[in-house]
Formats: C-alpha cells, structure tokens, sequence
C-alpha cells in the first residue's frame, strides 16, 4: 500500500505546524513581507486556516478545502521570479528546521513547482 504524502509527512499537527512557520516567517520577511501589509490578525488566521486545509487536501488528507483555486487567490498581486524564488528558500528553510526528510522534500518542491505558472505571473 502506498503511504499518502500527507501521512509521510507527519500528519494533520505537521502539515499545520509547518504552515504556520512559514506563513509567520513570509510575513516579516523583507522581501514577502509586503504581501500581508495591513491586513487584519482575524485575516491573517483565516488565510493560514485556509493554507492548512489546502496543503492537507493536495497531499492526500482528509480536509474540505473551501479557498479559492492558486490562480484566482493569487491574481493581481504581482507576484514575482525573485518573490516566488524567496518563497521557496523559506519553505526550504522551514521544513528543514522540522526535520522534513529528502524524499517529501523533493516532492513538496515538484508539487510547488507545478503550482508556479499560477501564482507567479510577472517576470
Ligand atoms: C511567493 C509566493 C506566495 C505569496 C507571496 C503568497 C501570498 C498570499 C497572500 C497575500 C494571500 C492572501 C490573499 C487574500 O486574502 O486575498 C494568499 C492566499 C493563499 N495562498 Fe498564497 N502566496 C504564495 C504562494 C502560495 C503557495 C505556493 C501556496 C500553496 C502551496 C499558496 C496557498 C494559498 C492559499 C491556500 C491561500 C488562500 C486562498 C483563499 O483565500 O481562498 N500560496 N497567498
């Protein structure tokens, strides 16, 4: 039997702990940062709810994911190579200091990267 991603990774606390951190980390970054400029607490934790649901539906766990689809969530924010490039080390960094192993890893990258084309849309 083949063992879901989502199982891999540690489960539905993993999958939430490691999107926190990350959200926390893009937030105050110098280079994200300005992405989440002036928005509400109560926003910021409704989107990270809506992250955890999302990253737990697209790696094979049990979450109704009632969002947006990455293309619409997305559009009209000017996201960017340099931004999209930043994103990635800290979701590096972040899984790193979890101690995510090699092979989830390069999956978290390839499902990412297939996500690319719909969030990054200058440059
Ligand atoms: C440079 C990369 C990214 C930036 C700067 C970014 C930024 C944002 C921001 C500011 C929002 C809030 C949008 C709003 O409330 O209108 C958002 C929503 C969201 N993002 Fe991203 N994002 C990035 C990449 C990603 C990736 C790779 C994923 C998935 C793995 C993702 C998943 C989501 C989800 C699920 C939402 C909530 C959608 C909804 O409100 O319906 N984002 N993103």
């Amino acid at each position: 039997m083949t063992v879901s991603l989502y199982d891999r990774l540690g489960g539905y606390d993993a999958i939430a702990t490691f999107a926190k951190n990350l959200i926390e980390q893009a937030q105050v970054d110098q280079r994200l940062g300005r992405f989440w400029a002036h928005r509400s607490e109560d926003r910021n934790d409704r989107d990270l709810q809506l992250l955890i649901d999302y990253l737990v539906r697209e790696t094979g766990g049990q979450m109704y994911y009632t969002g947006r689809d990455m293309a619409l969530a997305h559009a009209g924010m000017g996201i960017d190579e340099a931004d999209w490039t930043r994103f990635l080390e800290l979701v590096a960094q972040v899984a790193g200091e979890l101690g995510v192993s090699a092979p989830e890893d390069g999956e978290v990258m390839a499902f990412l990267d297939r996500l690319k084309k719909d969030i990054v849309t200058v440059g």
